[in-house]
């Protein structure tokens, strides 16, 4: 069952740039309640996957579509969640996440650097919104890719120092600098860079910090995705509020990204950011790739 859903996650989510393994943990969860639509040869081609009073997954296969099957499928996954005692439903992000919301061509708010994935529209926000569910953030949220053939580069690298910052790979007795750093920018990350393995001199995945005066002012993780597919991903930027609007996310960005470029990778994205950081990302060259619909309803 796991591997049904997961192949007809593949086939309706092809622009959908998650860790094979990741989305077969969040589909084998065993809180999870799975409604299924299946044709005449018993095959999975309607599917919504629910845990608590999210709808983690939720498709049709294409051939199927504009029968009915949808609307079906997500009244009863809406009547699941009201039944288990919720009052409010949300598609996309909930303990974890195959994909943050409804995948949609549709910008809610101005955007810049924009170059679609082929094949995204804005047919699934429509029908959500059709049947009463909202964008629920007050700005976009979206993907952004950079295909590293097309990475020009720049003149710097890892151990340089520009204007005064150093920017150099992080070593474990740096972790408690960096969550002093994540702790004033962003304390929702800390979590994930208390994980001692980033630290282990491991080439796939590393952290890549800005230090001013032995003082960690910013962060980044950098690492090997996927490497079968040779993606790569910059994300979980922060830099200190005091330091904030010198650059210092934009040259973390764009040396990660050159280092991924130098080991191999095809292509690099960064996942679930929003307004603004478009802008920021956009000097290293990242496109936005998909945007989300953050949908939401009241039951
Ligand atoms: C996002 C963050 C890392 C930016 O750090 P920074 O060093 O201030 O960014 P930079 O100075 O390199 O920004 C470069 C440009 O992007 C713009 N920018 C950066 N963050 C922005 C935001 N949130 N909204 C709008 N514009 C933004 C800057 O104004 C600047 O514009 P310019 O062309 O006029 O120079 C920092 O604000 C932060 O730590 N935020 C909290 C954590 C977070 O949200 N991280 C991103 C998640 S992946």
């Amino acid at each position: 069952m796991i591997q049904e859903l997961f192949d007809i996650y593949r086939r309706n989510f092809p622009f959908i740039l998650r860790q094979k393994e990741t989305v077969l943990w969040i589909l084998s969860n065993d809180a999870n309640i799975v409604l299924e639509h299946r044709n005449e040869k018993n095959t999975l081609i309607g599917a919504a996957v629910i845990n608590k009073n999210t709808i983690l997954l939720f498709c049709v296969d294409a051939e199927y579509r504009k029968r009915g099957i949808g609307t079906r499928l997500l009244a009863m996954a809406e009547n699941t969640i009201k039944d288990n005692g919720y009052s409010q439903v949300v598609i996309g992000a909930g303990f974890d996440y195959i994909m943050p919301g409804v995948p949609t061509s549709k910008r809610y708010f101005a955007s810049e650097n924009e170059a679609l994935c082929f094949g995204v529209d804005d047919t699934a926000s429509d029908f959500f919104e059709k049947r009463g569910y909202r964008h629920s953030w007050n700005c976009n949220c979206f993907d952004m890719c950079l295909p590293l053939n097309t990475f020009s580069g720049n003149a710097y690298d890892v151990g340089d120092t520009i204007d005064g910052i150093t920017y150099r790979w992080a070593a474990l007795n740096d972790l408690d600098s960096i969550c002093v750093c994540t702790d004033d920018a962003y304390q929702e990350f800390t979590g994930f860079y208390q994980d001692k393995t980033l630290y282990a001199d491991n080439k796939n995945i590393k952290v890549l910090v800005a230090v001013a005066h032995n003082e960690v002012v910013g962060t980044l993780i950098v690492k090997l995705e996927d490497d079968e597919a040779c993606l790569g991903s910059a994300g979980c930027t922060t830099v200190k509020r005091a330091y904030q609007g010198k650059h210092i996310a934009v040259r973390l960005v764009t040396i990660a990204t050159k280092y991924l470029r130098d080991i191999g990778v095809r292509e690099a994205y960064l996942s679930y950011t929003y307004s603004g950081l478009d802008h920021m990302y956009g000097y290293a060259g990242y496109k936005i790739s998909v945007y989300y619909m953050m949908a939401v309803r009241e039951l």
